[in-house]
């Protein structure tokens, strides 16, 4: 097969994991014959730094002529606490999503057995917990109509943000989530606010339409505060997760980090143009240039590149190559065990790649 890969690299760790996301892909690329060519792009925080804006017109031609977009992080420290600045790395990524009409945001929650007991959860209530939470990516209050904080007519400052969602909107996720929920063990939870918020009544409703369509799934329904607080009690009860962005947003965050560590999970986007692969972590400044972070996530999300595009031993090859890593203690210092040799980002890229090569 041939694929054009756009290579966002971002801010922060962003370059040095993704440096393994693509030797890793290059790797599986040459076992199994494909022709795989790269063209780096800028966004965020560099983007910003470079050319004035987070997601140039540039990069946006380099993502639509792919055929699939690897990214890695973007946010910088000096706009975090800024909040009158003008430009956001972080709009970088939402012009990215609105652009591409990314509009299903696939995140797994898996657990490594190995890593359990970094947790903080109990050993037994996490183990073996496994689901999917799909996000939509493109609507609600990340995209409604906002008002900037300013002084009204009543001399108070306020500020505003929409939670707007169509029924078309609703309905394609909905059906994203099916067909995650029919692949995997037929279990949807349809995580909403319908008690409060008139759009979650809205999805509730078009959820309740469908679920006809679909009998052989099981559908429940979930207020999202009783889904956060269900995620730490019982994550086993989930299979397959669909929400609004904001509810996943705040949702994946926890998921994440019940699993033990943030460092493993990749994500994937996809919608009406090109698919993008990144992992759910941020672009963490304070590691850069450390050779400390993780690059597992972003070696994942290239896993979830080749299974996108139905590469299946691709993918499985690139899953082996983790765990083995991980059963070695191949690790990086945030999940190595204790006395355990050091292994930095590159270190564990290299192992990987050669693993990938001898298999
Ligand atoms: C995520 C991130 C982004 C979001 C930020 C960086 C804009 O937290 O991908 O989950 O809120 O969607
Ligand atoms: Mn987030």
């Amino acid at each position: 097969m041939k694929l054009k890969i756009a290579v966002l690299a971002g801010d922060g760790i962003g370059p040095e994991i993704m440096e393994q996301g693509v030797a890793v892909l290059s790797a599986v690329a040459e076992k199994f014959g494909h022709e795989v060519s790269y063209k780096e792009a800028l966004c965020g925080a560099h983007a910003i730094d470079e050319v004035g804006d987070p997601f140039p017109e540039e990069t946006f031609q380099a993502c639509k002529e792919a055929d699939a977009v690897l990214f890695a992080s973007v946010g910088d420290p000096k706009f975090d606490n800024n909040p009158s600045a003008k430009v956001r790395p972080e709009q970088g990524l939402l012009a990215m999503r609105k652009k591409l009409g990314l509009y299903a945001n696939i995140r797994p929650v898996e657990t490594f057995d190995c890593l359990v007991h970094k947790s903080p959860l109990k050993d037994e209530l996490v183990r073996g917990a496994d689901f999917v939470c799909i996000r939509e990516l493109t609507g609600g209050m990340y995209f409604g109509k906002k008002q900037e904080p300013a002084v009204n007519a009543d001399g108070v400052e306020d500020a505003l943000d929409t939670n707007y969602y169509s029924r078309p909107e609703v309905e394609r996720i909905l059906r994203v989530g099916y067909q995650y929920a029919r692949a995997r063990r037929k279990h949807l939870t349809v995580v909403d606010k319908a008690n409060v918020l008139a759009s979650s009544r809205l999805w509730r409703k078009v959820a309740q339409e469908m679920m006809g369509e679909y009998p052989d799934v099981t559908t429940d329904f979930m207020y999202v505060d009783n889904a956060a607080m269900r995620m730490i009690q019982d994550p086993r009860f989930f299979d397959v997760i669909v929400t609004e962005n904001t509810f996943g947003d705040i949702l994946t965050d926890e998921g994440s980090c019940i699993t033990g560590s943030m460092g493993l999970l990749p994500s994937a986007s996809t919608g009406s143009s090109t698919p993008v692969f990144e992992p759910i972590h941020g672009s963490w400044p304070q590691g850069k240039g450390l050779n400390i972070a993780n690059p597992l996530a972003q070696i994942l999300s290239v896993a979830m590149l080749f299974e996108y595009f139905d590469l299946k031993n691709e993918g499985k090859l690139i899953r082996e190559a983790v765990n083995a890593s991980l059963d070695q203690n191949v690790r990086t210092p945030e999940i190595q065990v204790e006395g355990g040799e050091k292994y930095g980002t590159k270190e564990v890229g290299a192992w990987i790649v050669k693993y990938i090569k001898n298999s």
